[in-house]
């Protein structure tokens, strides 16, 4: 581990840079820079530092959950909708070696049935669905939780 605080990296995927004015009524009215700031906001009391990347292309997904061997500790990543068919970023996730949390904003077992499959979660250290922004963070304090265990 770090030694100035765990290191975490926070990956979205597909259309997560319109959340704000995309689907308010399924996905909130919150920016993905109002969500990172708070998480940046936790990090010292909580003993992490964080970085974010967002990507609409699953071979930019790929490659920066490659960069995170030996530059993270811990991964949370929103996978959109790459989530319910990537093979490929599954088998990231199993490739690196370092604790991915997935995290859905909204509850995908709660929508159309295509989103009630995740390819990624099975291999994934936690999986945080349907709690919103607050998502994120809890996904970091599981991260924490199995980093210090
Ligand atoms: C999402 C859920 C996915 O089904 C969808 O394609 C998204 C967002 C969520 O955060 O709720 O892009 O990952």
């Amino acid at each position: 581990m770090h030694q100035a605080g765990v290191r975490i990296l926070v990956v979205n995927g597909p259309n997560l840079n319109l959340l704000g004015s995309r689907e308010p009524a399924v996905y909130g009215q919150e920016t993905l820079e109002t969500i990172a700031s708070r998480l940046r906001a936790i990090g010292p009391e909580l003993g992490f530092e964080v970085a974010f990347f967002q990507a609409n292309g699953e071979g930019q997904l790929i490659d920066a959950l490659q960069r995170a061997q030996g530059t993270a500790d811990g991964v949370v990543l929103n996978p959109g909708a790459l989530g319910h068919y990537s093979y490929a970023l599954r088998d990231v996730v199993s490739a690196i070696g370092v604790p991915v949390f997935e995290v859905h904003l909204s509850n995908v077992f709660a929508r159309e049935p295509f989103r009630r499959r995740l390819v990624v979660a099975p291999v994934a250290a936690g999986v945080i669905v349907g709690a919103g922004p607050v998502g994120y963070e809890l996904a970091i304090r599981g991260l924490l939780a199995q980093l210090r265990r």
